[in-house]
C-alpha cells in the first residue's frame, strides 16, 4: 500500500538552514555550468554539431550548458525506437511502472534545491518560484503514480445472467511530449511521466531555452529505472522537429503545452491521416491565457491589491495563468489602483539568484522586446501608472507595469502579452465585470475578490475559466488539489494534476464474455 498523496511542502526560506543549503546548491549549479548533454534515443547517446545553447536570462554572457540538437533523422530514429520499446512497456505491471516513478520523485526530492538552483539559472525564477515549480513535478510523480494504481484495474461495469463484462485501459503507444520554459521543471515532467506510466513511450521535446534543467530529469528517470527507447530525449527546432513528429504516421498521442498559435498549428496538422497511418491521432493541447482578477464592490481591498500582484507578476507574468487584466468595481477602482501602484514600485527586480529579489528578468530577448512593445502600445490604450520601464543591458529585466483606465476591447486586454504587466478596467456593476472578464477568447483561470456570497454564486456558473478561485489569487494551482486546465482558446481542458488526467492517455477496452 502506498501512502495517501500529499502535496509536496514549499521550502521555508525564512529559516537560516534552508536559505544555506539554497545557497550551497546555488554555488554547487554554478560550479557546473557550461557542460554539454547529448540526445537519447533508444538508450543511446547521441552528439551532434549543432547545439542548442542554453544561457540565463539574467546574465547574457553566462552559459548554462550546451545541449545537443535533433533533426528529422535522428527524430526518425528516436520513433522507431519508441515504437519498439512500446511493446514490452506496455506489458509492465502498473503497480511497476507505478514505482519507477514514486522512484524518480524520490531522486528529484534528494536533489530538490538543485534542481531548484537550475531553475534559478536558466529560466530566471525566483528562489520561491523555482522552489514551487520544482515541488509540482515531485507533486506529479507522486500522484500519478497512485492515480495509475487506481485505474491498474478498470472501473466496473454492469454484467448480465451468464454474461461477464471487463471495462479497462490500455496505453496508446508513442507519445509525443513539447513542453514550454515558464514551467521548465514542472510541465516538462508532468506531460512526460503522465504518458509514461500509463504505458505509452516517449520523444520528450522541451523548450529550446530551457533544455537543460530536462537534460537533468531524464538521466534521473534512467536512474529510477525506466527502460531503453521508452524515454527519448531529442530537443530541437520546433518548427523542424516539431512538425516531423506532429506529422509522423507512427505518433499516436501528442501532448503539448505551449502558446496559442502552436497549439493550433499543432491540432490541425494532427488532424490529417498521413499515408501508413491507421489510427487517428489524440492531441493534448494546453495554451495560452489572458486571465483576470475581479474586485467587487464589497471586498477586501487590501486584499484585492496583495492578490493583483501576485497574480500579474509573479514570475515576471510569465504563466499561463498570470492575471493580467484586473477589473474593478467602479466604486472601488481609485482605492485598488492607488495600493496596487503603491505595492507595485516596492517590488524588487534583479537577479533571481538573490533570494531578496522578488522579480526576475523575462526570459530571451524577442520575449523583452515583445513585452515592452506592449508596453508602448499599452501607453495609448490607458494611462501608465508604475513601471514601464525596461533594460536588456545584462539580462532582460523590465519593471512591474501598471496601466490604467484601459477599455475592455483594448489590446492590452485582449492579447496574451506574458509578462510583467497589468491592465485596470472600470466595470459599472458585478454584471458588467462578469461581462468583461469572458470578452476574451481565452478561457484559463480568474479570480474573484468579494465578500458577497450571490456573486461567488454566480461567477461559479457564469465566470467562463477553467479554473476559478476566490478571495486569492488566480495562479498557484496545486497537484491533486486545483486540477488545472482551460476553455476556449486556452487548450483541451485536460486538467493536469486532477483525478482524469491519465484517461486521456489511455485507450478504454470492453470484453464481453458469454458463459
Ligand atoms: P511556444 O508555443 O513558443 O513553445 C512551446 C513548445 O512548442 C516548445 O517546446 C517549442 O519548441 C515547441 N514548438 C514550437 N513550434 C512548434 C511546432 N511547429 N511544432 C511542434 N512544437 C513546436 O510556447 P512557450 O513560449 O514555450 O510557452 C509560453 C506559452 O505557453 C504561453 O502562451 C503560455 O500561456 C503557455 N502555457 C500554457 C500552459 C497551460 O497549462 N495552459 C502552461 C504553461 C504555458
Ligand atoms: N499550474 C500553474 C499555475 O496554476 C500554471 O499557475
Amino acid at each position: 500500500m502506498v501512502t495517501p498523496y500529499r502535496h509536496e511542502p514549499f521550502t521555508d526560506f525564512t529559516v537560516e538552514e534552508n536559505r544555506a543549503a539554497f545557497q550551497a546548491a546555488l554555488n554547487q549549479v554554478e560550479a557546473e555550468l557550461g557542460q554539454h548533454h547529448d540526445l537519447l534515443v533508444g538508450g543511446e547517446r547521441i552528439k551532434t554539431d549543432e547545439t542548442i545553447v542554453s544561457i540565463n536570462p539574467a546574465n547574457k554572457e553566462q552559459v548554462i550548458g550546451t545541449v545537443s540538437k535533433a533533426n528529422r533523422d535522428i527524430a526518425e530514429k528516436a520513433i522507431n525506437a519508441a515504437d519498439e520499446a512500446f511493446e514490452q512497456w506496455r506489458e509492465w505491471d502498473p503497480e511497476a511502472r507505478a514505482g519507477l516513478l514514486f522512484r524518480a520523485a524520490a531522486i528529484v526530492r534528494r536533489r530538490r534545491h538543485e534542481f531548484a538552483a537550475y531553475l534559478v539559472k536558466e529560466a530566471g525564477k525566483p528562489w520561491k518560484e523555482a522552489d514551487a515549480d520544482v515541488a509540482e513535478g515531485i507533486d506529479f510523480m507522486e500522484y500519478y503514480g497512485r492515480q495509475m494504481i487506481e485505474l491498474k484495474d478498470g472501473k466496473s461495469v454492469n454484467s448480465r445472467p451468464i454474461e461477464h463484462n471487463r471495462y479497462f485501459y490500455q496505453p496508446m503507444g508513442v507519445t509525443i511530449t513539447i513542453s514550454p520554459w515558464n514551467f521548465a521543471f514542472a510541465i516538462m515532467c508532468g506531460t512526460t511521466v503522465a504518458p509514461l506510466v500509463t504505458g505509452n513511450t516517449v520523444l520528450l521535446k522541451p523548450a529550446s531555452a530551457t533544455p537543460v534543467v530536462a537534460a537533468k530529469f531524464v538521466e534521473v528517470l534512467q536512474e529510477a529505472g525506466v527502460p531503453d527507447g521508452v524515454i527519448n530525449y531529442i530537443p530541437g527546432s520546433g518548427s523542424e522537429v516539431g512538425d516531423f513528429l506532429v506529422d509522423h504516421p507512427k505518433t499516436k498521442l501528442i501532448t503539448f503545452t505551449g502558446s496559442r498559435d502552436v497549439g493550433i498549428r499543432i491540432w490541425e496538422r494532427a488532424a490529417k491521416v498521413h499515408p501508413g497511418q491507421t489510427h487517428l491521432k489524440r492531441v493534448i493541447a494546453e495554451m495560452g491565457g489572458k486571465d483576470t482578477v475581479v474586485v467587487d464592490r464589497d471586498a477586501d481591498l487590501d486584499l484585492a491589491a496583495r492578490e493583483i500582484i501576485v497574480s500579474a507578476f509573479g514570475f515576471s507574468g510569465q504563466k499561463c495563468s498570470a492575471g493580467s487584466r484586473a477589473v474593478v468595481h467602479q466604486d472601488v477602482y481609485d482605492d485598488v489602483l492607488e495600493k496596487v501602484v503603491h505595492l507595485t514600485n516596492d517590488l524588487t527586480v534583479g537577479d533571481p539568484a538573490s533570494p531578496d529579489t522578488y522579480m526576475g528578468p523575462v526570459i530571451d530577448q524577442a520575449a523583452f522586446d515583445k513585452i515592452m512593445g506592449y508596453i508602448e502600445i499599452g501607453k495609448t490604450e490607458g494611462k501608465l501608472m508604475a513601471g514601464g520601464i525596461g533594460d536588456d543591458t545584462k539580462g532582460y529585466f523590465i519593471r512591474p507595469t501598471v496601466i490604467a483606465d484601459v477599455d475592455p476591447e483594448a489590446r492590452i486586454m485582449q492579447e496574451e502579452i506574458f509578462g510583467p504587466v497589468v491592465a485596470f478596467g472600470k466595470a459599472r456593476d458585478f454584471d458588467h465585470a462578469l461581462e468583461i472578464a469572458n470578452n476574451t477568447e481565452y478561457g484559463l483561470t480568474g479570480a474573484l475578490i468579494t465578500n458577497n456570497r450571490a456573486h461567488m454564486e454566480r461567477a461559479r456558473h457564469d465566470f467562463h475559466v477553467g479554473n476559478l478561485y476566490f478571495n486569492r489569487n488566480c495562479t498557484g494551482a496545486i497537484v491533486g488539489y486545483q486540477p488545472f486546465g482551460g476553455f476556449k482558446m486556452s487548450g483541451t481542458d485536460s486538467k493536469a494534476g486532477g483525478p482524469d488526467y491519465l484517461l486521456l492517455h489511455m485507450q478504454a477496452k470492453t470484453v464481453s464474455e458469454m458463459f
